[in-house]
C-alpha cells in the first residue's frame, strides 16, 4: 500500500493526489476486468476508466483520512470510493444521452452513446450502478459491522434516487427551457431564483458529494460531531462544484474542457451563470471557499489530517475541466 506521510504544513497535494488517483484507477480496472457480455463491459469500462478527475472517490478518501491520519491502510475506503465513481459513471452516461443533454462529448472523447449505441449506454449506466452496489455488499471486509455497511447502502441509495441525483437530474431537466421565464419573471425574486439553482445543485450534484464525504468519514469511525461538520463541508463543496462547472460551461473550450462549451446558455438551462452571471458566480464562490475552509477549522476537526479537503476544496473551484 502506497502512503504519503506529511503534515499540514509540509503538504504536497499535486503527490498526493496523483497517487491517490492511482490507486482508485489501478482499483477500479480490477473491478471492471469482467468481458461477457463483451460490448456490455467495454462501455462500463469506457466510462469510468478513461480519464475524469476522480474528484468524489478522492473526497471519500480524503474525508477517511482526516480521521485515520495519512499513513493508514486504507484498502476499504477504496472500495467504497470505487463505488462511488461507477455510480458517478453511470450518471456521466445518462447525462450525456439525447434524452437528458444530448451531448457529443466528454473527456475529450466521444459520449458513450455515440460509441455504443443508445440502448447499451443506457444498460451500461445500469449495470455500473449495480455492480456499485454489489461491490460495497461483497468487497467490504467482514470485520465492519454489518449495521454500518447496512446505514452506508442505505444512504447510498438516498444520495442517487429520488430525493438526491436523479430528484436533482429531473429538476434540471424541468427547468430546462424556462430561463428566459426566470429572467423575465418580475414576481420573482432574486432570493427565490437562488434557492432554485441551490434545489437543482443540491440533488444532481451535491448528494452524492455529500455521500462521498460522510460514507470516508464514517467507515472511519467519525464521531457525531465531525460527521455532521463534514457533512457541512460537502455542501459547501458540492454547490462550489456546480457553480464551478457552470462557469467552465461559458469560459471553457472543448480542448481543455473535453465536453462542447456553451451548452447551458444554448439549452437555456437554469444555472448559477446563466441566471445571476460570471461576476457573481465568481463571487459566489469565493464566499463558499471561506466557508468550507471556516467549517474545517472548526476544534472538532482542525486537529486532524484536513489538509487534503481544504486543498480539494480549492482544486473543486478553481480547476479547468
Ligand atoms: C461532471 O462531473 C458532472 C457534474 C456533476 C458537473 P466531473 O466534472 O466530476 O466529471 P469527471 O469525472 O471529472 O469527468
Ligand atoms: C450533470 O450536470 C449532473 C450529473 C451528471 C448528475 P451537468 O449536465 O451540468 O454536467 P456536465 O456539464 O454535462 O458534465
Ligand atoms: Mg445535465
Ligand atoms: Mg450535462
Ligand atoms: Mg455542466
Amino acid at each position: 500500500m502506497q502512503t504519503i506521510r506529511l503534515s499540514n504544513n509540509e503538504y504536497d497535494f499535486e503527490a498526493y493526489s496523483k497517487s491517490r488517483r492511482q490507486l482508485i484507477e489501478a482499483k477500479l480496472s480490477e473491478y471492471l476486468a469482467a468481458s461477457h457480455p463483451d460490448n456490455l463491459w467495454q462501455s462500463m469500462r469506457y466510462s469510468v476508466l478513461s480519464g475524469g478527475k476522480k474528484l468524489r472517490a478522492l473526497l471519500c478518501l480524503a474525508s477517511a483520512e482526516c480521521i485515520i491520519g495519512l499513513d493508514k491502510d486504507i484498502e476499504a475506503f477504496l472500495l467504497l470510493s470505487c463505488a462511488i465513481e461507477m455510480v458517478h459513471a453511470m450518471s456521466l452516461i445518462h447525462d450525456d444521452l439525447p434524452a437528458l443533454d444530448n451531448d457529443d462529448y466528454r473527456r475529450g472523447k466521444p459520449t458513450n452513446h455515440k460509441v455504443y449505441g443508445e440502448a447499451t449506454a443506457l444498460l451500461a449506466g445500469d449495470a455500473l450502478l449495480m455492480l456499485a452496489i454489489e461491490t460495497i455488499i461483497e468487497k467490504t471486509p467482514s470485520r465492519i459491522e454489518r449495521q454500518i455497511l447496512l446505514n452506508i447502502i442505505g444512504r447510498f441509495s438516498q444520495a442517487i434516487g429520488a430525493t438526491g441525483m436523479i430528484g436533482g437530474q429531473i429538476l434540471d431537466l424541468s427547468f430546462t427551457g424556462k430561463l428566459e421565464d426566470i429572467r423575465n419573471n418580475k414576481d420573482k425574486t432574486t432570493d427565490s431564483e437562488a434557492k432554485t439553482i441551490e434545489a437543482i445543485h443540491k440533488g444532481k450534484t451535491g448528494a452524492l458529494i455529500k455521500f462521498s464525504v460522510w460514507s470516508g468519514a464514517l467507515l472511519a469511525g467519525a464521531n457525531e460531531q465531525q460527521l455532521q461538520l463534514l457533512e457541512q463541508f460537502a455542501d459547501k463543496l458540492g454547490f462550489a462544484f456546480q457553480i464551478a462547472d457552470d462557469l467552465l460551461d461559458s469560459t471553457g473550450n472543448l480542448a481543455t474542457l473535453g465536453k462542447t462549451p456553451g451548452k447551458d446558455e444554448a439549452a437555456n438551462k437554469v444555472t448559477w451563470v446563466t441566471v445571476f452571471g460570471e461576476k457573481t458566480a465568481r463571487e459566489k464562490l469565493q464566499k463558499l471557499e471561506k466557508e468550507g475552509l471556516a467549517i474545517l477549522n472548526n476544534d472538532q476537526l482542525a486537529n486532524n489530517q484536513i489538509a487534503p479537503l481544504s486543498e480539494l476544496l480549492k482544486y473543486a473551484i478553481y480547476r479547468t475541466n
